[in-house]
């Protein structure tokens, strides 16, 4: 065998055996019994794609509502987790989400965290989130934001129904710095003391940015993006431009001070797939968790087809090839999507790369292990 492959091959013998336990006893350790592992060539993603599918979720959720109360609970959420990374309770990488239900007239009270969250409504009228003093009311298929550190509490004020919405939280990547806080809020629930929506009033209108406000936040200042609005410029935007070939029509959501990321660690986007549209493959750096916001269709992920409707959602590891079909010809393919891309760019270590071969499109596993490819 080469002894300059550069990586380490050290083969065990008795007396490096003995050499290893008398570090081990020194909390010490030889680096070259796991240098391979722990500085591997690329990315080795624990977490595997997995689609949860609403129409089986939604009647797991209700269940939650009939058996705990959201005092109880202080936030009522069915969580998805991924099968390589149930320790530290990751839907993907070191993302979080969760389906919450809030019934007619319930309320959840008042706590900040180190960790930043999102939320993207998935169904019901009358939902409304306080942060930091700030009551924005949600409706279906908005983006409201609750950055590092802001008082929230939320409930339903509707009539009609349960609210149910999807929060996205980068809380293993903030354990895995073992930076998190937590506090509960004295006052139960905050009361407002600005106007409803206030953060949308002064900030919502697009490219117009208000004078007077001189705080200088780590994060977006707007904390909802309501749904109109989103995909009306969506539609304009595909008025303009096919986008890429790897991801179609795709807008980044941002903070309207800096153009840059909505928060330092989780970034959002909102994505067309035009009828008829299967996108080509890529791989980068950094997770995504997508929410089907309108139409139907699949994604290949790592080799694997997932079909997807409204309401799934979906994740893709990190440097695990991905790519997206409209399964309509004559309908829209709407998927919204929150990711650990801030996270990866601001540490310096984004990458991606398209998929070349066959067209740009990946063989299915099953396909490939028939073609004798794999073992
Ligand atoms: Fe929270
Ligand atoms: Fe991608």
């Amino acid at each position: 065998m080469r002894e300059d492959t550069g990586r380490a091959q050290v083969e065990d013998t008795p007396e490096l055996e003995a050499y290893y336990r008398e570090l081990e006893a020194h909390e010490a350790g030889a680096l070259w019994s796991v240098a391979n592992d722990i500085e591997p060539w690329f990315p080795q993603p624990t977490s595997v794609p997995v689609l949860w599918r609403y129409r089986d979720m939604r009647p797991l959720i209700m269940r939650a509502a009939e058996l705990v109360t959201p005092e109880k609970a202080s936030r009522r959420v069915v969580m998805l987790v991924n099968p390589g990374r149930r320790d530290v309770s990751a839907c993907v990488g070191s993302l979080y989400t969760g389906i919450q239900i809030m019934l007619p007239g319930e309320a959840a009270s008042a706590h900040r965290h180190t960790s930043s969250a999102l939320r993207f409504v998935m169904e019901g009228e009358g939902a409304y989130t306080v942060v930091d003093g700030e009551k924005l009311r949600i409706h279906a298929r908005d983006l409201v934001l609750t950055p590092n550190w802001t008082w929230h509490d939320h409930g339903n004020e509707g009539t009609t129904g349960p609210c149910i919405w999807q929060d996205g939280l980068d809380i293993p990547l903030i354990n895995a710095l073992e930076a998190n806080f937590y506090e509960v809020n004295p006052d139960r629930f905050q009361t407002p003391t600005r106007p409803v929506d206030a953060s949308y009033l002064a900030y919502g209108g697009g490219g117009l940015r208000p004078t007077w406000d001189d705080a200088n936040r780590p994060y977006s200042p707007l904390w909802k993006y309501p749904w109109e609005p989103t995909y009306e410029a969506l539609q304009r935007a595909a008025l303009e431009h096919d986008g890429t070939p790897w991801d179609g029509v795709l807008l980044e959501y941002v903070n309207p001070r800096t153009g840059g990321p909505i928060m330092p660690t989780m970034g959002a986007s909102i994505q067309l797939l035009r009828p008829g549209v299967h996108t080509q493959a890529h791989r980068h750096t950094g997770n995504v968790v997508y929410q089907v916001a309108q139409g139907r269709g699949f994604s290949i992920i790592g080799g694997q087809r997932f079909d997807w409707e409204e309401k799934d959602i979906l994740v893709v590891p990190t440097w695990t090839l991905h790519e997206h079909a409209n399964g309509s010809t004559t309908e829209d393919a709407v998927l919204f999507s929150f990711n650990d891309l801030p996270t990866m760019k601001a540490l310096a270590v984004y990458r991606e790369e398209a998929y070349v071969e066959n067209g740009g499109h990946q063989l299915l596993a099953r396909t490939v292990e028939l073609a004798g490819v794999l073992p």
